[in-house]
Order: C-alpha cells, then structure tokens, then sequence
C-alpha cells in the first residue's frame, strides 16, 4: 500500500494538435474539403453553424476561413517537431485529416499522396524517438459526407470509416502503437457539427439524430478496435471523450440529483458504451427527457455484439475546466466553456473566454473516471487559451500559462498519490493553432509562438515562448521540477 509520489517511468509527456486546425493546405496534395473547412473564424462560429441557413459554404465575402490555411504545418511540420523534440517530448498526439486519404469520403481507393504525407510526418516524429498518438477522427469529417449523406445519423458512414480506419492502421500499425477512435465524441450533445456533421437543415435539433449518429460512431468505433488488435494484439486503441468535472451548485439534493445526470449523460453516457461495451442502465431515462423514441432508432444485435466485444483499452480525455448545475434557482452570470455552460462558481477564476479554471477539478475528474473505470487513463488535452503579448526582443512571458500548467500537473500527481493510472499528457496546442470553438489564432496554448492574427496576417515565423523552456524542464525531470 505504498504510496505512489512521482509520475511512473516512460510517462508519456508531449503535446497534442488536430489535422484541420494546423496543417493548412485544405485543398492540397488531393486533399477534400472537411467539414471544419466551412466554419468562419470569429466568436459567431457556432452561432453561424447552429443557425437555419447554415449550409456549408467553403467561401463567402462575409467570412474567414482560418482553417484552410492554419499555421502552414502541412509544409513546416519539420521545424515543428524539431522544436518538440526540443523540448523532450515523448509523444506526440496529432489526428490524420480524413479528407486527404478519402478526399469526398465515399471512395474505394485512399489518396496515396495524403497517405504519404502521414508517412513523413509519423517518420519525422521518430527520428526523435516520439512515440505518436493518432486520433482518427477529430471534427473532420469529409464535407461529402455531412452534405450528401447527412453526416453520421446515416449508417452508410460506419462502412466509410470503417475503410479509413483500416487504411491508416494497416498502413500505420508497425509505427504507431497508440490510437483514438473519435475525439470527444460526446460534445454532440451540445453541439454536433464538428463531431457528426449535423447541422439544424439536417437534424441537429432533433436529439434522435445525434442519438443515432452515437450508434453509428460506436459501431464504427469498435470496428477500429477490431482491425487494430486483429493486425496487433499490442495496439493500445482509446476513446476520447470532453471532460468537465461538474459540481452542483449547493446541497440541495434536487441540484444533487440534477447534477448526478448531468455527469450520467454528458460525461459518462459514451465513455460507458466504448469502455464497457454496453449502454448503461440511465439511456431510456435519458432518451424519455429527450423525447427520443427507441424504436425510431436502428440499432441490430450484431452492432451491440460487436459493440461488446471491442472495448478500448484507455480512456483519453480533455480536461480544461469544471462547471456547475443549479436547477433551483439563478446563482448570478452564466459561464461559457469548453462546448458546455452552467453558472459561475464563486470559488474560481475563468479564462478571458469564460472557462473556470479548475485544477483541483482534475484530481477529482482522474478519480471519478478511474473508479468507474478501472483502465489507464491519459490526458490528452488541458491547457489555458489565452492572448500572448511579443516584446520588443520578442520574448513571450506567459507566466499565466505556466501557472495554469504547473497546477494540473500538480492535481495530475496528487490523483497518482490516490492510486489512479495515469499513463500520459498531451497539453493542447503545443504550438498555436486555430481554435476550434471561434476559429480565433489570438487564443493561444502554445509553447510556442506562431506569427499569425486574426486577419490572416503575419509571417508564420515560430518562436519560443517562455513556457517552451519551463515545459523541457518538466519534461526532463519527469514532473519533479514544476
Ligand atoms: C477541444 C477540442 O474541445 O478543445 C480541440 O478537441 C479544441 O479541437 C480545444 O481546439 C480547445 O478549444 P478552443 O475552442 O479553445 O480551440
């Protein structure tokens, strides 16, 4: 009964990034368009995508679309792993743009020239000796697919994905022995744009669809499973999900019970059918508050068995903030966050965007999702969005970030003092990119700078930021020296 008081050896320290919010090049080298191709920059993005009239436009006089460019990492990507392999990583968590292998999603045979870009991009992470980490999917779906075939409520996309994940694996699988089938497949419970390719002119507003489209996402999920150990036993295939530790917001047990839901539903309601293969016991309570029929769902016996014998073997998560559930009353402002919302909690700090700071919230997220569990767990997102100022010598002291960092690696080892098996950390964004929620390149997690606005404009120069040199330091003592 040893108390454990330091991160285990070969603890997997690195950073994590997504195909279409860094690469750029959205229509080269064969590539597609992605869904993610069609969202404007700007805080109205999910306003924009959430509205009747939004009908996936790739270009409009009204609109920017920092996607199609994102950082240039498509002809960069280089000097960009040289520089995390500067800093020691030892992974590297990055997804493979599903547009670039099946460039409209519905075709029998992949794009060799995306395939061979993942080959340089997997071979130059190794010339350093880091181990990658691939999210299959990550709100990239091809724009074919949501605008022919009504994104993922269509059961046609499990055998689309299906071949796409058997591409990358086969081709992948002696390189690369960490994988992710969806990332955060349960913010399609807010917002299912990005992770199903729904939108209100096809459904998003009707929850049977995202309903639906979970099945279809398990299905396929647990065929990746599948294809991978099939090809190797030793492949370590995750889920991923969004989490946000959620308090109630006092004792009350009608918040209490509310609270107890929203953590059933949101947290934990897909993270249940991919880890333990099988629906919990709360769906046909949360279907009748939803007002979803079951028998408006197609769902046969061979997907629930194929759902039951392809469980993952880890569980990725995102961790960024907490958030608080009053049903009784109005407890002040309202808060905005990673997809989700709820009211200020009074004992915390937010984010210039709203998202209430948490530290201590991840200690207890590691917990509850380990005593449910009982798998490795591994953090692949945390981090603070935030605006960087360039001084006159161009440094970046962003103090703000490092403090951020310090005290979730701080929760992350006090959870590993309470025996939790924490296998890794990827923090989001390593180097800035452009986010998901506004499309914004001013919110910024990098530890290292990229010369690049709102507008589009700059030199795309990398530069390193203060937080660069304090993460090497992390990274070098296996988490001693915060
Ligand atoms: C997660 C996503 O929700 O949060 C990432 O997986 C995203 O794609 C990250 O970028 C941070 O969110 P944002 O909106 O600040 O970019």
């Amino acid at each position: 009964f040893d108390i454990k008081k330091k991160f285990p050896d070969g603890f997997l320290w690195g950073g994590a990034t997504a195909a279409n919010q860094l690469e750029g090049a959205w229509d080269k080298g064969g590539k597609g368009p992605s869904i993610a191709d069609t969202l404007p920059g700007g805080k109205e993005r999910f306003a924009i995508a959430n509205s009747q009239k939004f009908n996936w436009k790739l270009d409009s006089k009204e609109y920017t679309y920092p996607n199609h460019r994102g950082i240039d990492h498509y002809y960069r990507f280089k000097e960009d792993i040289k520089l995390f392999a500067e800093m020691g990583f030892k992974c590297y968590r990055f997804s493979i743009a599903w547009s670039r292998i099946f460039p409209q999603g519905d075709e029998e045979i992949p794009n060799e020239a995306g395939l061979r870009f993942y080959d340089r991009l997997i071979d130059e992470c190794l010339k350093y000796d880091i181990e990658p980490v691939i999210t299959i999917s990550h709100y990239e779906l091809p724009l074919n697919l949501a605008k022919s075939y009504g994104g993922w409520k269509n059961r046609d996309l499990i055998k689309f994905y299906e071949r796409f994940a058997h591409v990358v694996l086969e081709r992948y699988h002696s390189k690369v022995r960490y994988w992710m089938t969806f990332n955060e497949i349960n913010s399609a419970f807010h917002f299912p744009v990005m992770s199903q390719g729904l939108v209100p002119s096809s459904g998003a507003n009707d929850f049977t669809n995202i309903v639906q489209s979970w099945h279809n996402q398990f299905v396929a999920s647990a065929l990746a499973v599948k294809i991978g150990h099939e090809l190797d036993e030793h492949l370590q295939i995750g889920c991923m999900i969004l989490y946000a530790t959620s308090y109630a917001y006092d004792a009350n047990p009608i918040n209490q019970y509310a609270n107890l839901k929203q953590m059933q539903d949101f947290n934990f309601f897909c993270a249940d059918v991919q880890v333990r293969g099988k629906y919990p016991q709360t769906t046909a309570r949360m279907l009748k508050e939803h007002d979803v029929d079951p028998t408006a769902l197609e769902i046969t016996d061979k997907d629930l068995e194929l759902i039951a014998q392809n469980t993952v073997d880890y569980i990725g998560f995102s961790y960024y903030m907490s958030r608080v559930t009053d049903v009784t009353s109005e407890h002040g402002e309202g808060v905005s966050g990673n997809l989700i919302g709820g009211v200020a909690n009074p004992f915390l700090k937010s984010s210039d965007w709203g998202w209430q700071i948490d530290p201590k919230g991840l200690q207890i997220a590691l917990n509850e999702l380990y005593d449910r569990y009982q798998k490795p767990l591994f953090i692949v997102e945390n981090g603070l969005g935030a605006k960087d100022i360039v001084e006159k010598d161009g440094a970046i002291h962003d103090d703000y970030r490092i403090g951020y960092l310090k005290q979730h690696i701080e929760a992350m080892r006090g959870a590993i003092a309470d025996g939790v098996d924490l296998m890794g950390y990827t923090p989001w964004g390593c180097i800035d990119l452009v986010s998901a929620s506004t499309g914004e390149m001013s919110k910024r997690y990098g530890f290292i700078y990229v010369d690049l606005d709102d507008e589009g404009k700059g030199t795309l120069d990398r530069s390193r930021k203060d937080s660069f040199y304090w993460y090497k330091k992390v990274i070098e003592s296996n988490g001693e020296e915060l």
